[in-house]
Formats: C-alpha cells, structure tokens, sequence
C-alpha cells in the first residue's frame, strides 16, 4: 500500500468530460525496430486508463505524443503511424483516426468531425520546431482545438514544451491517471518513508545523478551504489580502478563530497565490495572475480560480484521502502548481468514498496519478468530522476491547482 495523501492538482475526477473535446498529451515515445514496428508498448498500455476513462465520459479524445528527436523537421521514420496502428488493436471497438499534422488543416478538420467517445491521434509533435521552444503561438493553435486539457505524459513532464506546460496557459487542466500513479508511487519514498527505506543507484555518469544522490541522502537509511558509477566512488577513495570507467576530476570531487555527505547524515553509504572484471568491454571476454579495492590495471569493472550481490539483496529485502535506479553492471551482456539480476530478484522478493526508475533498470525488470513483482515501474526516464532529485516538473506544475 502506498502512504501520501496523493497530488494537489486537478485530477479527471475534477471534471464532467461529457460531450467534451479533450487534447491528452501522453507519452507515445516508443522503441522501434528497423521494420517500423513497436518492441514494447509499455507506454501506450499506460495511458489507457485515463483514454477508458475519458471515452466512458462521452468525451472526443485527441492524443498528442512525440516520437524520438525528429528537432523540428518532419523525419517519417519518425510518423506516430505505427502508434495509430497499435492504438486500433487495443481499442478495437472504438473509432480512431489519424491526423498528418499536429496543428495543420487535416488536424483541425479531424478534430471538428470528431465525435463523442472517438479518438483522434495527431502526427509527431516534434515535428514543429515550436513545440520544444514552447511556443505561445503553437501552444494557443493546440488548445484551439479543445475544451479541457489532460495532461498524462509523465515521461515528459520534466520538459517545458508547448504540449506539456504551455497549452495549459489557454485550457482549464487536469492531469491524468498514469501522473497521478507515477506521482503517488515516487511520494509514497520521498514524504515519509517506511523505513528502512534503500536506495539503490547504478548506471554511469556521476554527473547525471548527483542532485537524486544528494536529494535521497537527506530520506533514505541506506544508499547502494553499484554500476559504471561505484568505480568513480572507489577512485574517491583512492583505489585503483584499472580499465573500468573514464574519470575526470570533478566526477571524482563530487564522489568525494557525497561520501562525507553520506558519513555526515547518517546513511550507511555501500559500494561493491568485489567485482567481475573483464579484459575487454564485451560478453566473450575472460573475466575473473576481485576485491573492489584490487582491480587489476589492465582490466574493467563490467558486474558486481558474488559477495556484492549478497550485501545488496540482504539490505533490499530488509527494507521496507526501496527505489532503484540504474543497473549495477553491464547488464545487456549476459555474462555481466548478475548483479542487476539480483538486485531485480531481491526487489520482487523484498516486501517493501519497491518503486523502480524509468529506463534501464526497468527494462532489466521486464527482461527478467518481475514486471508485475513490483510496486511500481515508472514510465520516466528523465521524468522520474528529476522527482526523485526534488525538482519541479513544468509539465506538472502548469496544471490548475486542486
Ligand atoms: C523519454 O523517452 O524519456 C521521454 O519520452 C522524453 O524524451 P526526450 O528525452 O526526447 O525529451
């Protein structure tokens, strides 16, 4: 069960959608494969509740979505054509269709032919150049189109764009269920805690997270560092780290500050005590198992060991608040992905909330099919890392308050 007392912005339960036209802004962005052909649909499947929703209220439905980083010009591998194709099979009884242009005559003509309880899929929003410059004019033509905006594309609600923060400046607003769960979920870690409360962070670059290390340091009892980024801590400390990462001087002057932070708030800081270390970056090559502090020079950190492995499932399943971030080896190796295998199976055992980050280590938790194990998988990568490090997120803070 999740413990807070839930978001202070206007929620769909706020408004009466009947007969209205609704512009949703969701997450669409989706992998493809070179066939055009949507590998996981996690986040169409997301944003289905707050479609159901709208559609059981009567309303006229208009999604807006971008699709990788077209930078303003029309890219066609880029077309939200294969999204439109999905969205038909999992709403086989409803009527959708496509527009070619977000805010051109074909959007504007679906979009008035539109009927209550259809959906109307409008064309790449990045597209436009004035959609990331979050322009008014761009924003005003979007909110033309519409009664009620409902915002429920979490995983881009940390950019300020015409389509998340601007259009709300012309439409009463709401956010949709998906923000409301993502919301909650990451809520449920940062006011008030069960506790233990363990953090969990792996990837590589110090730099990206240093504000969430910083922001958990002040809530959490426990922080694990594994992945790409224990080996910049271990230089910190003066270890030798042979081939493992490339460092540079002020990734290792900020590993060096949040260990004192660490010492200073009272959380058991722990970084990998043995690790596999490989000749080469790839899954063929020879490895070996060390201690942490013994890497040999001509050799690379790509896992956690066995007794790191250990260390961290015992204090996951001790806990009663976990969130995950990142993976704490090069996990698309097979050979190399135990560590974040354990740390994946520690939390789908562990009893605790167990909240995971967008991005790799939720990729790592479906590959490993704990999906339904978990509290909560956001659908943010960036997203869900800005809340994690106390930031305001302008897609969210545009909306009316409550
Ligand atoms: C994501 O995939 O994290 C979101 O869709 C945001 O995409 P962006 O990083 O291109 O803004």
């Amino acid at each position: 069960m999740l413990n807070n007392p839930g978001i202070s912005k206007k929620t769909l339960r706020d408004f009466n959608f009947d007969l209205k036209r609704v512009p949703v802004s969701v997450d669409f962005n989706v992998p493809l494969n070179e066939n055009q052909q949507i590998t996981d649909d996690k986040r169409i499947v997301a944003a289905m509740p707050t479609i159901k929703h709208l559609l059981a209220d009567n309303a006229k439905v208009i999604l807006c979505s971008h699709l990788g980083r077209p930078k303003g010009k029309v890219v066609s591998e880029m077309s939200l054509a294969p999204v439109y194709q999905r969205l038909c099979e999992l709403l086989p009884d409803v009527k959708i269709t496509f527009a070619s242009d977000t805010i051109g005559e074909d959007a504007k003509a679906k979009a008035t032919a539109l009927q209550n309880g259809e959906i109307l899929l409008l064309e790449n929003l990045r597209f436009y150049p004035e959609e990331e410059q979050n322009d008014s004019e761009f924003a005003k033509k979007l909110a033309s189109l519409a009664d009620i905006f409902v915002s429920d594309a979490f995983g881009t609600v940390h950019r300020a764009h015409a389509s998340t923060a601007g259009v709300c400046a012309y439409l009463p607003s709401a956010v949709g269920f998906l923000i409301e769960k993502e919301i909650s979920a990451m809520d449920s870690a940062l006011k008030n805690p069960a506790r233990p409360f363990v953090a969990i962070l792996g990837g590589v670059k110090v730099k990206d997270k240093i504000g969430v290390i910083r922001n958990l340091l002040n809530m959490c009892d426990t922080l694990l560092i594994g992945g790409g980024m224990a080996y910049i801590f271990l230089k910190a400390q003066g270890y030798e780290i042979g081939k493992s990462i490339k460092t540079d001087d002020e990734s290792i002057a900020l590993a060096s500050e949040l260990l004192i932070e660490a010492k200073e708030k009272n959380v058991n800081l722990f970084l990998p005590i043995d690790v596999i270390v490989a000749e080469e970056f790839s899954n063929e090559s020879k490895h070996i198992s060390v201690n942490a502090t013994q890497i040999p020079a001509d050799m690379m950190g790509m896992d956690a060991g066995e007794n790191t492995r250990e260390l961290f499932a015992h204090h996951i399943k001790t806990a009663k608040t976990v969130v995950w971030n990142g993976p704490v080896g090069v996990f698309e190796f097979p050979e190399f992905a135990k560590g974040t295998e354990a740390v994946a199976r520690a939390c789908a055992e562990s009893d605790a909330i167990t909240i995971i980050g967008g991005g790799d280590s939720a990729a790592a938790v479906m590959q490993m099919g704990f999906e339904e194990r978990m509290t909560h998988i956001s659908t943010g990568g960036g997203a869900s890392l800005e809340y994690l490090e106390g930031k305001k997120l302008p897609g969210i803070e545009a909306i009316q308050d409550k």
